[in-house]
Parts: structure tokens; sequence; C-alpha cells
């Protein structure tokens, strides 16, 4: 490579996507890019031609290894909807001259489905107008709803703290006796996609029995059904736990969020803002049976916990990452890397590139037969594909007790 990188992170942030930054940026060095520049807040800030170098605050190996560990999206991220390439010219003729005063031969953007969707746009662009700049995905999500790879990097952390917190939520509802029992019902984000409200039965092992329901948005949910289920279990336990992901929707294709208030936030992409299924349920359920309940939400915390990282999907991410420039530097445009599995045990998994325009704004969701006939659990073909993808620890760098981070770039966030 003999000319300049820029990286860009997008949509929702994981405990892993610094580690593909940290990959982005490792493997670009070492293959002679003279400079490594990240976008501020994504595309939407390089719109504004806000941008910094990142050997500025990327300065030694241990701000590499704090980098891996650090949560949320460094560069800062956004959800912006690039217009069709025929649509508004003068946004693209805007991106490539900032791309041409910056002598950018590579960019790399770390996202999901609607990211992709970017790198489509400005790959097909370059193509049309002859401009030299290759456009890469790096794919990024805790939702694991990309097509054509077997698992996105973030997603296998999100799962190891969900599972996680969930066992400690099952062996919490023991502690006290209510009259009428406890049901304690758990949300879980991930869209329209139950990769991870399947991962809390990651819980389930020798010392716990794990949710005793859990409901993907796969199948549609209802209300009736489930208030007799919760019944039955209160007949033989005290407190009964149920996952719920923020996505399920009753027949009618309404979301159960919505059942109790409006949603009025709805994203560049169209997607609303999902949250409040746990709660409405828990409210639901107390008025309907007179037990106690509690909802609990994960939501920032899940895609947000570090401190919880699976080794295995800080690896991949930052694998991912180099992979991403090597294809690159080796003259790929338009495609994304995609994490291919080899076997389960030992779990052994690779790298390769796929055409983003298959993977963009598409959503994959867990197969009907990973989730059990009456559509109220995960089967044993769910558990084998998610249980490699959390294995292995990554130990936090602790300063007084506390994990530490690589600082948050004062342009980020100054004024
Ligand atoms: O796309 C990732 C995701 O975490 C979804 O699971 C969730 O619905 C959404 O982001 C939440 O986004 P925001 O933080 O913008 O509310």
């Amino acid at each position: 490579m003999t000319r300049n990188v820029i990286v860009g992170q997008s949509g929702g942030p994981t405990a892993a996507i610094n580690s593909s930054l940290a990959g982005v940026y490792r493997t670009a060095i070492d293959r002679g890019a003279k400079k490594v520049y990240g976008m501020l807040h994504g595309i939407q800030g390089l719109l504004n031609e806000k941008y910094l170098d990142l050997s500025d605050h990327i300065k030694t190996e241990l701000d590499v290894e704090l980098l891996k560990r650090t949560p949320a999206a460094y560069l800062g991220s956004c959800r912006y909807k690039l217009p069709g390439i025929h649509e508004d010219k003068a946004v693209y003729e805007k991106i490539f001259s900032i791309l041409d005063k910056l002598d950018i031969e590579i960019f790399i953007y770390i996202g999901g489905n609607d990211s992709m969707d970017t790198i489509k746009k400005l790959s097909d662009y370059a193509v049309l107008t002859g401009h030299t700049t290759r456009f890469i995905g790096c794919p990024k999500t805790i939702d694991n709803d990309l097509a054509l790879t077997d698992h996105t990097p973030g997603f296998g952390s999100a799962a190891k703290y969900i599972g996680t917190s969930m066992k400690e939520i099952i062996r919490d509802g023991f502690c006290l006796e209510y009259p009428a029992g406890l049901v304690t019902i758990v949300e879980v984000m991930g869209r329209n996609a139950g990769w991870l409200t399947g991962a809390t039965i990651l819980s389930k092992g020798e010392d716990c029995e794990g949710p005793d329901l859990i409901y993907l948005p796969e199948v549609t949910f209802d209300l009736d059904n489930f208030k007799e289920r919760v019944a039955k279990f209160l007949k033989e336990k005290t407190s009964v736990v149920v996952a719920v992901s923020e996505g399920i929707h009753t027949e009618d294709g309404k979301y159960v969020c919505e059942l109790g208030n409006d949603i009025n936030f709805v994203d560049a992409f169209g997607h609303k803002q999902l949250s409040g299924t746990a709660s409405y349920l828990a409210t639901y359920i107390a008025a309907e049976l007179g037990c106690k309940t509690r909802a609990i939400e994960f939501s920032t915390l899940q895609r947000a916990g570090s401190h919880l990282a699976s080794r295995v999907d800080l690896l991949e991410a930052f694998q991912a990452g180099g992979a991403a420039v090597k294809a690159a530097d080796e003259g790929e445009t338009g495609q994304m890397v995609v994490l291919q599995r080899f076997s389960d045990e030992p779990y052994q998994s690779g790298t390769a590139v796929r055409d983003v325009h298959k993977i963009a704004n598409d959503e994959k969701c867990v197969p009907r037969n990973w989730i059990t006939e009456d559509g109220a659990y995960v089967t044993e073909e769910f558990i084998t594909y998610v249980k490699p993808l959390v294995q292995g620890d990554v130990t936090p760098i602790m300063v007084d007790g506390i994990p530490r981070h690589l600082f948050t770039p004062e342009e980020l966030y100054k004024k």
C-alpha cells in the first residue's frame, strides 16, 4: 500500500468493535499505510470533515491492548443513510473530494447491515466514476443478523454477558418468597433476530436450570398462551424467569412494546426504537395473575460489558479488521469480511470476503428448527452454535479496582 487508510464505525456499538479498529490500525501500519485516519461518528462525521489521525492516539502496544478492551465505538458512531448514488450527487462529490484530499487508498467501515449499505453505495459510486479508493466492510453487530457470515464480531461478547447475567438473575429469584410467586421478565436486544435472546440459554448448566421460557421474534407472540404458560410454571415453582426479545410481536405485526406505548422514534433506516417489552409484560402478568413481577431490560449493558468479553470474539474481531485491510490491499472493493466456521469442537474459524450487495440491508434470523415446536425455547442446535463463541476471557487491565480503557479522543465530544 502506498497511500492512506480511513476507518469508521457505524451503528450500535459492541464490546468488540474497538478490537476490529485495533486490527485495522495494526494491519494498515504493518502493510505500509502512511497514515490511518479515523472518521468521527462515521460517514456523517466525515461529511463534516471530522476525522483524526489514529497514530496521535494509539502510541504504544499498551494503547492497542487498551483499545481492544474498550467498549463502545472509540471513534463515535452514526446511523446515517446515504442517498442513492443517482439521487444526490453532491453528497458523493463531497465525500470523494475529502477522500482525495486525504489521499485515501482504502476505506474500511465497521458496522452491521445498514452500514454495509454505505459500503455498497460508495463502492458502486467509485466504480461508476473511475475512482480508485477501495471500500471494504468489516462486520459488527451484537444482533448477529448479518447474512453470509457464520456470526458477527460483537455477538459472542454480548451473548456471554447475557448468559452470565441471566444465571445471576435466576439465582436471585429463589431468595425471597412471595405469596403468589415471582415472575421476572428479561428483555434482550436484537431487533427482529432472536440470536441474543436465545443466548440466555447459556445460563443453563449443572448448577442452573436456565430460563423457564424463551421468546424469540422469529415466532409470533400470543399473550394468552404466554399467560397460561407462566401460570402453569407458578404452580410448580416460586420463581419463574422469562427471556423475551425486544422484537417480539403479535399476529397483527405489532411489537409487544407498542402495546403499551406508541413508538415515536424511528431512525434513518426506518427502525423503530424497541424498548419496554419486559415492562409491558411484567405489568400485564401482575394484573392477570396477581403475583410479584420484575422487568429487567439489559439495554446498553449487554453491548458495553467489555469486562465480560469473550476471548474468541475479541480475537475474531481483531482478525476481521486485519482481513478487511488485507482484502482491500490485495485489490478487493465492494466486499465484506465474513467469518467462516470450520468446526464446533474444537472450534475453528477463518475469514473470507463476500459481495456486500448480497449482505446490505438483509436480516439473518434464527432458523425455525433451532426454536422448539411450541415457540417458547431454543433447541440443542442453537446451543451447539452459540457455545464456542463465548469461550475464553480477556482480563481487563485493572486500575484502582476498575477496568482501564483507552482515553476517549477529545475531538469526539468537545464542541
Ligand atoms: O443494532 C444493534 C442494536 O443494539 C439493536 O439490538 C437495538 O435495537 C438497537 O441497536 C438500539 O439502538 P439505540 O442504542 O440507537 O437505541
